[in-house]
């Protein structure tokens, strides 16, 4: 009964869209896909996979993504579209992550138009690196992975550098045939369908956070094929994530041991869906692309998607002002300006905690205290390093989810300072 309602209703959404006779300033599309002159997939079939193609027919949306090449500082001075390295912030970060070229290179991240040229210009990639490291850089990754399954993953990321693969574009979301929103990478897939949430049985609106959270999410790399997996067999919280991690998924033991420590740790990579699909924005069904790609108005008065994938903070009106009615740009601005400075100062106090930790542990042996207590101490250490990075690594600092990225702080400096303290009582 409720099916058949809701089928109406569409139908004669449907056949108002197309019936409202000409196109007035502020037309709002019901779907974005139902173009005005009855252009359906057929057409689209002309454009296909030519970004080219696809820039001429969407001048809106190409001269957006054009603006994807902006570098500039967020109002709120964390995060911003500048290639900054981290450690100008947060110092600490240098010991945390020595033995692993994190150390050497971690840049803040800039617009979706680079990824290409930064995967090869990081001193985090070399002649040896894996073509693993393409996935999430390129949509042409559905091509390569029809052609070599997940053989591409152990072969060489120069060897795609010179078949000049597309960097992140059109494709990354858009079927190039229906136009419709699609996913393309192939870890994501496979990890929705174990979830028992495949993407092709995805809403619309489920759609809108799958295309970022194909590659915004945290992964590891299998020993030996180097395959990409996302760790979300228990779960999506970093408690399940790292009851996976602690089985040793085919001998995955971790990314590197920091040499100050002796500690084996796994980096957690960017788990920006896995924060954000436990806080209060997706608990009201909100999804990624509603704040970072809002709907707007050209300058002719047509309702389109914003592709300038940067800060909200920069379109506010259009970002948050839509929902937060009444509030006024000051407000959001000086809220998100509160969680940010909040959820810096826990990742600090969390982050010198472990330095202290790698330091004490590396000092311990030298001073006559036993291995069993050594590694009792690493093993306190590797948990709380975890905890610390699945939020200091993901993206917002703290607006997506600032409740987890507390408690996360909170239970990093906890186990930080029960490390410390297993060494010291032993002294
Ligand atoms: C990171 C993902 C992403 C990329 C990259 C992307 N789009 Fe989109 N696109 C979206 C989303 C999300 C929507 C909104 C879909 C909806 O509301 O149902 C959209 C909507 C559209 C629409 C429908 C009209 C509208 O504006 O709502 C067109 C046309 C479009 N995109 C063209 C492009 C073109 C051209 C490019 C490449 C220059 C591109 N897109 C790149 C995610 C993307
Ligand atoms: C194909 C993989 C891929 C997809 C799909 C994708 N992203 Fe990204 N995103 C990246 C990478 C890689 C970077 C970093 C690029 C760099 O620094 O060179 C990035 C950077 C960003 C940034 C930082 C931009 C800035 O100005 O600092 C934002 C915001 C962002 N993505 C949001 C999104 C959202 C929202 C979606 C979905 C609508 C999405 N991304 C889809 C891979 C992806
Ligand atoms: C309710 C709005 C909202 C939603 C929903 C949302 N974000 Fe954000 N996002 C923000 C805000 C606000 C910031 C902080 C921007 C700043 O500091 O300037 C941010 C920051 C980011 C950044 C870092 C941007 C930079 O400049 O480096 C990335 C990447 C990102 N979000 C990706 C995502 C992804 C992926 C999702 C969905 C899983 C998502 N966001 C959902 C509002 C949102
Ligand atoms: C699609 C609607 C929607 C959009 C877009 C949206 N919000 Fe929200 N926001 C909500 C809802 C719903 C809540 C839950 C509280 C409520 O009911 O008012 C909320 C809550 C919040 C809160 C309180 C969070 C807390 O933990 O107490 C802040 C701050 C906030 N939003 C900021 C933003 C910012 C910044 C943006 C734009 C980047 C934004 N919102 C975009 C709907 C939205």
């Amino acid at each position: 009964m409720e099916k058949t309602l809701f089928l109406i209703i569409s139908v004669l959404l449907l056949f108002s869209l197309f019936s409202c006779g000409p196109r007035t300033a502020q037309t709002v599309r019901q779907s974005t896909y139902v173009e005005e002159d009855g252009e359906t997939a057929a057409s689209a079939d002309v454009l296909g996979r030519d970004v080219l193609k696809w820039e001429e027919a969407f001048p809106l949306q190409a001269a957006d993504n054009n603006r994807n090449h902006t570098e500039q500082p967020s109002p709120t001075g964390y995060n911003g579209s500048e290639p900054i390295q981290r450690w100008e912030w947060t110092p600490e970060i240098k010991t945390n992550f020595s033995g692993i070229a994190f150390s050497k290179d971690y840049k803040e991240d800039r617009g979706h138009v680079y990824a290409w040229e930064d995967i090869f210009e990081t001193v985090r990639t070399s002649e040896k690196s894996p073509g693993a490291c393409i996935t999430c850089k390129t949509s042409d990754i559905d091509l390569v992975f029809d052609e070599y399954g997940w053989d591409y993953a152990s072969m060489k990321m120069y060897d795609f550098e010179e078949s000049a693969h597309s960097g992140i574009d059109c494709f990354s979301c858009h079927d190039p045939e229906t136009k419709h929103l699609r996913v393309t990478q192939p870890a994501f897939i496979e990890a929705m369908a174990m979830r028992g949430t495949p993407v092709n049985e995805a809403s619309e609106q489920e759609m809108k956070t799958n295309v970022c959270a194909q590659c915004h999410s945290e992964y590891y790399f299998e020993p030996g094929t180097t395959k990409v997996i996302f760790p979300w067999q228990n779960g999506l919280s970093p408690e399940e994530m790292y009851s996976y991690y602690q089985e040793e998924p085919s001998g995955f033991t971790g990314d590197y041991t920091n040499p100050v420590s002796g500690v084996r740790l796994v980096k957690a990579q960017h788990p920006d869906y896995e924060t954000y699909q436990s806080g209060i924005h997706a608990s009201v069904g909100i999804s990624c692309a509603q704040c970072h790609m809002p709907k707007t108005w050209s300058e002719e008065g047509e309702q389109y998607t914003q592709h300038w994938i940067t800060s909200p903070l920069h379109t506010i009106e259009s970002s948050c002002l839509s929902c937060h009615k009444g509030k006024t740009e000051q407000w959001i601005t000086d809220r998100v300006q509160y969680i940010q400075d909040t959820a810096f100062d826990s990742m600090r106090r969390a982050g010198l905690a472990i330095e202290e930790a790698h330091k004490t542990i590396g000092a311990a042996a030298a001073q006559g205290v036993s291995d069993s207590t050594v590694n009792a101490a690493q093993d306190l250490l590797r948990e709380a390093q975890w905890y610390w990075d699945f939020s200091a690594s993901a993206n917002s600092m703290g607006f997506h989810n600032s409740e987890l990225v507390h408690s996360n702080y909170s239970t990093a400096l906890d186990l930080a300072h029960k490390s410390i303290q297993l060494i010291l009582k032993a002294l």
